[in-house]
């Protein structure tokens, strides 16, 4: 596979970059694409989608089942996407890295399998007021099979998390689990998760880190962090749909039951009992998605040539002229932290007109951007909103991309004057 150098020390060349992502090769309504919805899911470079390509081509079969060479050739591109998900997380051992659909599931995975065992009544689950309804919901729902309540950890008007309320929070109960975004995918605003992974094991809790929203922009360094369990998604860091990656502390896994159950993830079967195999096997039953997991460490590969420290600064600049840029926009709610602490995502409303609407009216310009609670109906009910709009940013995105979108927004005003 050869990667584009687009990187001059820590500056991140978009322009050159964007080359190699096929889908700005072409206009909507006539006019260039400005996507500005990175957020929800990223664009794919070619030298991804040849990875996945290539292994279809040449290496194609189950995986870890075959002696013949192409399911070896298979189970080695299987297990050597594997390892550049463990070296892109800094984790401490491949066993650790297990595959999964999406960032959804892996937090599923530790609810039940964890949470199913160690979780009862008088013990607290903390999350935030900013979390996705992926890092909510598994845990309001094992929290009420359990017996354990949730807790949340509320927010302040700059939309950062409120560390003030920790100490009332652990009188409430025995926390067992404290699980938080990195990176909220609604404010963009970064979370000090090293600090709440500290307070989580202070309290005798574990820490599980949602890193949907960071990993695809930053650094991301399981043991930096002091996290216990860390999820990510494929498809928002460059790479296929139907893949994500939960990395877990080998104990914590080990003295786990398994999430599902079926065809791979055994060591015997018998009538009697069946027992389970090894880490990662143990909670990858049924057929891994092989050439998805290829396809994720060839975006990691892609990511890394770009330089993370890279992509990170890119962000922040492009977060800081848009916020700069929008607040030109007559009649404008920005919501989120300053953009030194935010990554690229921005968040807004315009007074009186729907989000819908806006996103609409932008798409006829060529914009493209999200509209609606960005599945974070706890924290619009902060916010004191049903919808917002999202702008989101990556790697290719170029300033011109946000100049399209405010002057669209100037469109729309107009419309609804
Ligand atoms: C912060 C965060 N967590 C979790 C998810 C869920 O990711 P997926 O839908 O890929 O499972 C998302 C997706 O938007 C997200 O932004």
């Amino acid at each position: 596979m050869t990667i584009v150098a687009v990187t001059d020390g820590t500056k991140l060349d978009a322009r050159t970059l964007r080359h190699d992502f096929p889908i700005f090769a072409q206009e909507i309504h006539g006019k260039p694409l400005a996507f500005l919805d990175s957020a929800a899911s990223s664009q794919k470079p070619r030298q991804m989608l040849e990875a996945m390509n290539h292994f279809y081509e040449t290496s194609y079969a189950n995986v870890h089942r075959g002696v013949y060479e192409l399911a070896e050739r298979a189970t080695a591109a299987l297990e050597h996407a594997r390892e550049r998900v463990r070296a892109f997380l800094n984790a401490p051992d491949a066993r650790e890295i297990i595959f999964v659909r999406n960032a959804t599931e892996a937090i599923n995975l530790v609810a039940y399998a964890w949470g199913l065992s160690n979780l009862g009544p008088g013990d607290l689950v903390v999350v935030t007021e900013l979390e996705h309804h992926s890092n909510f919901v598994p845990w309001q729902f094992i929290a009420g099979k359990t017996g354990a309540r949730l807790a949340l950890i509320p927010l302040d008007e700059q939309g950062e998390l409120d560390l003030s309320e920790l100490d009332a929070i652990a009188r409430n109960g025995q926390i067992k689990v404290v699980a938080t975004n990195l990176v909220s995918n609604s404010l963009g605003t970064i979370n000090p998760v090293d600090r709440l992974a500290a307070w989580a094991h202070e309290q005798g809790a574990i820490f599980l880190c949602d890193a949907a929203q960071a990993a695809p922009h930053m650094r991301v360094d399981v043991q930096a962090l002091g996290a216990d369990f860390l999820a990510l998604s494929g498809h928002k860091m460059c790479g296929p749909s139907g893949v994500g990656a939960l990395w877990g502390r080998a104990d914590l896994l080990l003295a786990m039951d398994p999430f599902l159950t079926g065809g791979h993830m055994i060591s015997s079967v018998r009538l009697e009992k069946t027992t389970w195999g090894e880490l990662p096997h143990k909670f990858e039953a049924g057929t891994a998605p092989m050439a998805e997991a290829v396809g994720l460490g060839a975006a990691i590969d892609y990511l890394e040539a770009a330089g993370m420290e890279a992509i990170e600064a890119h962000e922040h600049e492009l977060a800081a002229y848009a916020l700069e840029r929008l607040a030109e926009v007559p009649e404008i709610t920005l919501y989120g932290p300053p953009a030194r602490r935010r990554a690229g995502i921005v968040s807004f409303n315009l007074e009186g007109i729907h989000p819908h609407d806006v996103a609409q009216i932008l798409d006829m310009q060529g914009v493209a951007i999200r509209a609606g609670h960005h599945c974070c109906q706890p924290l619009m009910g902060k916010l004191g909103v049903a919808a917002t709009n999202r702008a989101s940013f990556y790697l290719y995105t170029i300033p011109e991309e946000i100049d399209q979108l405010v002057e669209g927004l100037h469109a729309v005003r107009k419309v609804f004057a």
